[in-house]
């Protein structure tokens, strides 16, 4: 789909049905599988990837019913799994296809993991070293990339393993195959990604005198069925905190936002950047969800950006904004940047090339680097309307469209529909803010 998007004026209104938190809702359903019991997750995304996760887990054998949003899931703990097919499709998503490793290589199950062409296109030897270090056979077709074929084996072993880089997906995938390994798997991290993992399964957490953190599991922990409802998704919410930010006389109220601090650095960013964002915990915040996931109500209203320079811990705890955060950055005064963030380039699409490109065709100033950008705004950037690709990766789809908003004139966005991959409503939500 080619979608034409107009300049906007202002933007304003509530959106209280943004997307449910994707990360959150691909763990409550794997973790959900692996408990003992019923668990109840209300509030699971309608959108792409985290429907990717309930299709695998189906095809795994996991009894996943739904009733509307809601998903119930009744597990035999360690031993749900009894695959129908052997070839399991994770769609576009790298988070079911690097989480579900960890169970299906904990399992021992013979079933071979595929995805999309993007997907293909990921790098999996971040999870097939450790998960082969603990035992598990997996074979790759090429250069360690999807689809990834996995064996029964002897059984795995627990590992003590140094992340070689941050990420939430790796920790996860090698504490869930800890789930079934002989002895306690411990998984140091230097610095912080998401902790949705830990947080929702209660693991224990030890910390090192450097400040590194110790995650631990092990074929003794107990997976608790779970009753929860999904915080709303922050990564969806950063859209509408830049696009309100940038379109002066805008003011938008977003309801029920998680604001979990391994993911709300977007929040910290663009307040540093001089944002008017104001965040409220509503009453009823505290009994609307039972893992622990704090949530918020944000209010935006638009104001005068300056530069900033995002500091290496706001890396992983951004990483899924700084599309739109580049876009933030074309509108503020100076030049803003952005380093030690080469892991963009292994996303959906290399989000650092896809970032320059877009912002040249605006016409606005970007200089590209092997592990970032710099961004040269101001506040009184012109902006070309422009005919962008998406690259098929849904954040940058949402970020083009947002800029878009700026332009001179009506702006088209190709393979536009893919934004459905995490944000379904996106297009109708922003139509609904125009004022
Ligand atoms: C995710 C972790 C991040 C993020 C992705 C979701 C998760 O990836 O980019 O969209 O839910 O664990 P990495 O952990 O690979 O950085």
């Amino acid at each position: 789909m080619i979608k034409t998007i107009t300049p906007a004026t202002a933007l304003r209104g509530e959106l209280s049905s943004l997307p449910p938190d994707k990360s959150i809702a691909h763990r409550a359903a794997l973790f959900a599988s692996v408990a003992k019991g019923e668990s109840v997750i209300r509030n699971y995304s309608a959108a792409e990837d985290p429907q990717s996760t309930l299709s695998c887990l189906r095809d795994l054998g996991v009894p996943v019913e739904t009733d509307g949003s809601t998903v119930i899931i009744r597990a035999k703990g360690r031993k749900t799994f009894s695959p129908v097919r052997q070839l399991i499709d994770c769609g576009n998503s790298g988070t079911t296809m690097r989480l579900l490793s960890g169970l299906v290589a904990g399992a021992g199950l013979d079933v071979t993991l595929t995805g999309d062409a993007s997907l293909s296109s990921r790098p999996m030897k971040r999870i097939m070293d450790p998960l082969g270090l603990m035992g598990a056979q997996i074979a790759s077709s090429d250069k360690n990339r999807p689809p990834l074929q996995f064996a029964s084996h002897k059984g795995l072993r627990a590992i003590d393993y140094t992340l070689p880089m941050a990420s939430a997906q790796v920790k996860s995938c090698v504490l869930l195959a800890g789930l079934f390994a002989d002895g306690e798997t411990r998984v140091t991290e230097t610095l912080p990604s998401r902790d949705h993992t830990e947080r929702m399964l209660g693991l224990e957490t030890d910390f090192n005198a450097d400040g590194s953190r110790v995650l631990k599991s092990s074929r003794e922990f107990e997976v608790l069925p779970q009753q929860l409802k999904i915080p709303n998704d922050i990564s969806a919410a950063a859209f509408w905190m830049v696009a309100a930010s940038i379109i002066p006389g805008s003011e938008i109220v977003l309801r029920g936002v998680g604001i979990n601090p391994s993911r709300s650095a977007v929040i910290t960013i663009l307040q540093r950047m001089g944002a008017d964002i104001r965040v409220s915990v509503p009453p009823e915040a505290s009994t609307s969800t039972t893992v622990g996931e704090p949530l918020a109500d944000i209010t935006i209203k638009s104001a005068k950006l300056s530069a900033t320079d995002l500091l290496e811990t706001e890396i992983p705890n951004a990483i899924d904004e700084i599309p739109v955060l580049a876009v933030a950055m074309a509108f503020a005064e100076g030049k803003s940047t952005v380093r030690k963030a080469a892991e963009l380039r292994a996303k959906e699409c290399d989000r650092i090339a896809a970032v320059a490109e877009m912002l040249q065709k605006a016409g606005l100033n970007i200089k590209e680097y092997a592990d970032g950008f710099d961004v040269s705004g101001s506040r009184s950037n012109a902006c070309q309307a422009a005919d962008y690709s998406s690259h098929h990766d849904h954040r940058i789809a949402m970020a083009a469209a947002v800029l878009s908003l700026k332009a001179d004139a009506p702006s088209t966005i190709h393979d536009a529909d893919c934004a459905a991959i995490s944000y379904p409503t996106f297009f109708r939500d922003l139509e609904s803010l125009r004022s």
